[in-house]
């Protein structure tokens, strides 16, 4: 058996996690720091680095803990570096070359990106038997054992969604990637936490989004679904636009903007919108971005032949993407469960042997590299 350690601080979750064969998670720890950053309306990058330093030492020894492993177990230590926040990477790279270094284990670098497409490896049936026996704080579905007899075949194409990241990526085996088209301007995720800032939904935005809009009608504004000139790349911008120009219609005298960041000092509008109007204004939003990413990936999983498409990414989270992809692909969709769609350090783990599988493993010059690409 080839136990991995996976550490995740790309942004604003510190991650550990254990992961056997790449397949089965022996634990996952994640600390948040969504109620640190929330009075912000959104990551601030100088506090995350900080609570990373805070929390990396507690939650790595957690994460061992659960797996009731010992570091004599381990064959490697995988940890990302990038792409991310810089000194939140750093937090990461540098506590897991520490502990490599002084473990004598092999250091492995994972861009984050893989790490998300990786958790579509992991056996979800034996995760649940894992979480229970690690007593790790993570909810999984149920009736997942569908997804268990997936074997692998390639080639494969992964839509990408997360608050940095919107990507239709072909795969071609483990490790072998080419980008077929990403966002020109916003990605996916950001587009919802924009969004959910012009309707006071808070942050998170997406799942924000998503619960509002389970009130409200996709149908209520027709809002743009972008074209774009390379047909694999997205744009949500004109669509947060839109938004906002709907949000001023019903409220000409109040100054909002989606770029802007609200202040901590409780300067914050008084909410005037009805929530009808909200629930209807999220619903129309959410339908617009589901469209576009069903649309685009369909079109792209026909034109190269894939024999599967994988979901990944926080956005992954979304239950209506989730729906509207499965019904609208020709070929399996192979998508994580929801808790392991945001950020944690399973696919870390996962990416991690597939890399050591290939003599991957880098040297203690590993650096992090905050705009590194996959593809
Ligand atoms: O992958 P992730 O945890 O972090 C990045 O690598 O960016 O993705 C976070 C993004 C955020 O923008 C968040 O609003 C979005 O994923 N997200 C969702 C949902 N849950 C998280 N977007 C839509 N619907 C959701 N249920
Ligand atoms: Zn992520």
């Amino acid at each position: 058996m080839t136990l991995i350690l996976g550490i995740e601080t790309s942004c604003d979750e510190t991650a550990a996690a254990v992961i056997a064969d790449g397949r089965t998670i022996f634990s996952s720890v994640v600390a948040s720091q969504v109620e640190l950053h929330r009075q912000y309306g959104g990551v601030f990058p100088e506090m995350a680095s900080r609570q990373h330093v805070l929390s990396i030492i507690p939650v790595v020894r957690q994460a061992m803990a659960n797996a009731r492993v010992s570091w004599d177990d381990l064959a490697a230590i995988a940890v990302t570096h990038g792409p991310g926040l810089a000194g939140s990477l750093l937090v990461g790279v540098n506590a897991a070359k520490g502990l490599a270094y002084g473990r004598g284990l092999a250091l492995i670098g994972i861009n984050h990106i893989e790490a998300h497409i990786a958790t579509n490896w992991l056996q979800v049936g034996a995760v649940e038997e894992a979480v229970q026996r690690s007593g790790a704080q993570i909810q999984l579905p149920k009736g997942s054992q569908e997804a268990d007899r997936f074997e692998a075949s390639f080639p494969l194409l992964c839509l990408i969604v997360s608050g940095g990241h919107t990507d239709l990526i072909l795969m071609e085996d483990y490790g072998a990637y080419k980008g077929l088209g990403g966002t020109i301007d916003d990605a996916a995720g950001e587009a919802f936490d924009k969004v959910a800032r012009l309707l006071d939904l808070g942050y998170p935005g997406g799942p924000a989004i998503q619960r509002a809009a389970e009130r409200g009608s996709p149908h209520a504004f027709s809002f743009p679904r972008a074209r774009t000139d390379r047909s694999y790349d997205f744009s949500f911008s004109g669509l947060k636009t839109a938004v906002l120009r709907t949000v001023q219609r019903y409220e000409p005298d109040v100054q909002r903007s989606a770029d802007k960041v609200p202040q901590a000092d409780g300067s914050r509008r008084e909410r005037t919108l009805h929530p009808q109007v909200v629930a209807d204004m999220a619903a129309s939003f959410q339908a617009a971005v589901v469209d576009v990413l069903v649309e685009k990936t369909c079109q792209a999983a026909d034109e190269h032949g894939v024999v599967g498409v994988l979901l990944a990414g926080g956005v992954a989270a979304n239950q209506a993407l989730r729906e509207k992809l499965k019904a609208a692909l020709r070929v399996p969709l192979r998508m994580p469960p929801v808790a392991l769609a945001t950020d944690n350090a399973t696919g870390v783990g996962v990416a991690g042997y597939w890399a050591l599988r290939r003599g991957q493993v880098h040297g203690w010059d590993l650096d992090v590299v905050p705009r590194l690409q996959l593809a």
